[in-house]
């Protein structure tokens, strides 16, 4: 939540920092502002409400001069959304700008004492104490005043500082929100996330907790929070900058829909060699993992339905027993978790809070901790026990698309891996199962060639939902009010079984996450227990319905809802036959594979079919409101 970004250099800081924050701005986008330092005795500062282009726009009729500036784009915790609430924050001389990601959990007390010290507040935020106890720490040096300041904050922060009394100088601390550096010629930069700063360098420094770094053009020197002097050699990032733009596509997330094939064939390239499974940076060695007697899965959101789907993986290829929980449940509980537990966390960003304050937990109950995630040096890589990386590239649209395939795709080799190493499975299954796995990035990319030669027709269908949206609302708005009975129900359903029940709810997410349509994800099973009761001829009811040991109590769920007058869409591998017997609005085929795999095929249509209809209703596909791509705060 939040994007913070800095530049010091020789070049005008300007269009980098608005650059640098348009690559930030998923993970916030409700106000932004820029802060610079012009050689005067004051810092600069131009902020304003809403996006990116809004602080560009009023930038370009009056640009900053200047070659060292922060900037941010903020996602609201203290203060609604507006100008006054927006970063950088300036001490009471103007002399200190602050840009901040995180939370500052004392700031009331903070602010209590500030105030009757004398100062005035100028915003509703938690952020303003920290330029106010910089200021009053200031003698002369930025670092030190940062790093006294910090001593007496208590909560979760990324910072960048400017003050213009040292020309050229950022300093920059983190305390669990993430902070990155990118060291160029004579440049330096300073990001909340890589994606930012790689078209400049990729080589980068991760910042540690409670450390600070104290950027010029030509240095960087990072201390520890009682000021010892950290050494730590820059790594080298190897995404494609050209993985972060839309490469042709309207919308990030339609790209990401897209990539998922290529991403599936390099996990199974770089990780598969003949029949063994390897994962190089894991860290835990297989006799550790041998003494593993059953697996809790962590996550949150998209990866935690990643996480349900490894639950009916391990189960089905180990003989080890597997819970799932949203980590935000599972830190605050006394999870029964110890030396014999493996706890995974599963997590795109790496940063989610929740997620890292579970590892943490796991850690101190002497849990063994592995990570799955995205991002390279990310929080939860560096926190977790062992790391396996999904190389999905940066995933900039915050509908979250091709992670989870990836992770689905690192947690099928996991199990696979798992079941090589107990010795849970007949080798010459697992071979089979390695030899259909290998050939499923094949079926997902006909599945996306099927969508592009007939893309006319699924916008047709989101075109058609629209206007039956739409008819019934007018239907029930003209009537006359005392014969209304209940508004229409214009949502979706998802329901799916087995292995396929997690893609139910995570169809559902990425439709209300980015057309904000009510959505509901169901094992089908437990329709008869309550939710049928929705089911008349309005909601559309997505089924997904592949070959499966459950087809036909699928297919029974089915006929009751369309004895209902349901409006069906099912999902069903090709060439089924009987499904049209029941009437569907319209039917969507994937590829025929078994259906321990099947998850990565019916998850495309859902991804889609959720890009469409918000395309339909015009919405912002990549930034929808209310969300950030990393939730770093609880
Ligand atoms: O970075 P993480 O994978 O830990 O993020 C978890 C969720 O915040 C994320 O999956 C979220 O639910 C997405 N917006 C879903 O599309």
């Amino acid at each position: 939540m939040c994007g913070i970004f800095g530049y010091t250099g020789k070049k005008e800081a300007q269009p980098l920092v608005i650059q640098g924050l348009k690559q930030l701005e998923y993970r916030g986008y409700d106000s932004s502002g820029i802060a610079m330092q012009n050689g005067s005795n004051a810092i600069r500062v131009v902020k304003t409400y809403g996006k990116i282009k809004n602080l560009e726009e009023i930038l370009n009729k009056q640009p900053l001069k200047g070659t060292t500036a922060v900037g941010h784009t903020r996602w609201a915790t203290h203060g609604t959304p507006s100008k006054e609430n927006a970063h950088p924050h300036l001490d009471k001389e103007n002399q200190i700008a602050v840009v901040h990601n995180g939370i500052i959990e004392n700031y009331f007390d903070l602010k209590k004492t500030l105030q009757e010290e004398g100062v005035r507040f100028r915003s509703e935020t938690d952020t303003e104490v920290i330029v106010h106890l910089v200021a009053k720490y200031y003698k002369g040096n930025l670092e030190n005043a940062v790093r006294r300041a910090l001593r007496d904050v208590h909560g979760t922060y990324a910072i960048a500082v400017i003050t213009s009394a040292e020309p050229g100088k950022i300093v920059a601390a983190k305390l669990d929100s993430p902070l990155v550096i990118g060291k160029g010629e004579n440049e330096n930069y300073v990001a909340s996330d890589v994606s930012a700063i790689l078209e400049y360098t990729n080589q980068v420094i991760y910042l540690e907790n409670g450390e600070v770094v104290t950027l010029m053009r030509d240095s960087c020197e990072i201390t520890n929070l009682a000021g010892k002097p950290i050494s730590r050699q820059p790594v080298k990032i190897n995404w494609d900058v050209t993985q972060a733009k839309k490469g042709g596509f309207p919308h990030y997330m339609l790209k990401e829909i897209f990539e998922q094939p290529g991403i599936l064939t390099a996990i199974l390239k770089e990780r598969v060699r003949g029949y063994e499974i390897h994962f190089d940076e894991l860290k835990i060695p297989a006799a550790a993992l041998k003494k593993v007697k059953r697996i809790v899965i962590i996550a949150c959101g998209t990866a935690y339905h990643a996480g349900l789907v490894g639950k009916y993986i391990f189960e089905e290829f180990t003989d080890i027993p597997v819970w799932v929980d949203t980590s935000s449940e599972f830190r605050y509980r006394d999870p029964k978790v110890g030396p014999d537990t493996l706890v995974i966390a599963i997590s795109q960003s790496g940063e989610t809070a929740d997620t890292l304050a579970g590892v943490r937990e796991a850690k101190r109950k002497k849990a063994l901790t592995l990570t799955i995630c995205n991002v390279l040096g990310s929080s939860l890589s560096r926190e977790a026990k062992g790391v396996i990386y999904t190389h999905a590239g940066p995933e900039i649209a915050v509908a979250s698309t091709k992670a989870y395939t990836a992770q689905l795709a690192v947690l099928y080799l996991l199990g696979l891996y798992l079941s090589q190493n107990f010795k849970t499975m007949k080798e010459s299954a697992r071979r089979e199962l390695l030899k259909e796995f290998l050939h499923v990035p094949q079926l997902m990319r006909s599945f996306l060639d099927e969508y592009k030669r007939d893309e006319k027709n699924w916008e047709k269908n989101a075109h058609d939902f629209n206007v039956r949206y739409h008819e019934q609302l007018d239907k029930y708005y003209s009537a006359d009010p005392d014969k209304r009975k209940r508004a229409p129900n214009g949502f979706f359903l998802y329901l799916g079984r087995n292995i396929n029940y997690p893609n139910a709810i995570e169809g559902a997410l990425k439709l209300k996450e980015i057309s904000y349509i009510p959505a509901e994800g169901y094992p089908s099973g437990e329709m008869k227990h309550g939710p049928i009761a929705l089911i008349d001829e309005n909601p559309w009811v997505i089924c997904i319905a592949p070959e499966s040991k459950t087809y036909d109590k699928m297919i029974s769920n089915i006929q009751e809802i369309k004895a209902r007058s349901g409006y069906i869409v099912p999902i069903v591998t090709e060439g089924n036959e009987d499904i049209q017997r029941l009437n569907p609005a319209y039917v969507i085929e994937i590829p025929r594979v078994s259906e321990i795999f099947s998850p990565l095929l019916t998850v495309l249509p859902l991804q889609l079919l959720a890009y469409c209809v918000a395309n339909e209703f015009g919405e912002d596909i990549d930034q929808p409101r209310n969300l950030a791509k990393s939730v770093t705060v609880e």
